[in-house]
């Protein structure tokens, strides 16, 4: 079965005690997580190394980076390469998240620079999609995905793409205390797999995690979740805090 996924992005909050305080409460719950189940944690650059000695203890927990260069090295001040998230071994890094596209007018191209370099340094992309409100009002949503997709995947191999992890963020749902519906979700997520198994093949759209983001909480994870091409989560508000995200990882499906 494919990976179901609480993926916590932090964005740019917390002191590193806070973090610190916050993980140790989140493992000292003690979550009996499955094989199947991941809990990823993407938590600002200076925290990568401090949180990844304490998700290395915990099983099935994973520290994970925010962002990434799109260049592989050199006169980028500021910027952190994949090559240097490599080196100090994290797995995964969220690419294309909705504040990047807006704030920092990363477009479908540059993303398709940052998941190559992803690749290139073994680390996992968390491909971040999802459709403003106003594109949600006209009601067409499924063809703006469809072409995030197109434009920042289509260029992956088929071994590239199999257990691929994508998150479904609609810009009107993050931050804003406002959820997709259950079945909102649920279309998008068959939608994004009906486009992939079209490119890709049935099987390997099986293969791929598909992550609903936007006002997930433990209130409403377990319904969001048990929709079948739900894989899981990807929360920001809900994250910072310790029993809300207990409670979302508990929410995953077996
Ligand atoms: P939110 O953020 O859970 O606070 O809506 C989700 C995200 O931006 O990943």
């Amino acid at each position: 079965m494919r990976k179901q996924i609480a993926a916590a992005n932090w964005k740019m909050n917390l002191t590193l005690a806070q973090g610190e305080e916050l993980m140790n409460e989140i493992v000292q719950a003690n979550i009996n997580m499955e094989k199947n189940q991941e809990a990823i944690f993407a938590v600002p650059f200076p925290y990568l190394i401090t949180n990844k000695s304490i998700t290395d203890k915990a099983k099935n927990f994973i520290t994970a980076a925010q962002n990434c260069a799109s260049e592989n090295s050199g006169a980028y001040t500021g910027e952190v390469s994949c090559q240097m998230l490599q080196s100090i071994n994290i797995k995964y890094v969220l690419i294309g998240h909705s504040e990047r596209r807006e704030y920092y007018n990363e477009t479908n191209q540059v993303l398709v620079k940052k998941i190559n370099q992803a690749l290139q340094n073994n680390l996992k992309p968390i491909f971040c999609c999802g459709e403003p409100l106003l594109v949600r009002q006209a009601e067409t949503q499924n063809a703006h995905i469809e072409m995030q997709l197109q434009e920042s995947l289509f260029h992956l191999s088929t071994e590239q793409i199999k257990d691929f992890v994508i998150a479904y963020e609609p810009i009107w749902a993050i931050g804003t205390g406002l959820t997709a519906s259950s079945a909102q979700a649920q279309n998008m997520h068959a939608h994004i797999r009906n486009v992939l198994a079209n490119k890709y093949g049935q099987e390997i759209a099986n293969s791929v995690s598909i992550l609903y983001g936007g006002s997930v909480k433990a209130a409403n994870a377990v319904e969001i979740f048990s929709q079948p091409d739900v894989d899981g989560g990807l929360v920001g508000g809900a994250s910072l805090v310790a029993n809300e995200f207990v409670e979302i990882i508990k929410s995953l499906k077996k």
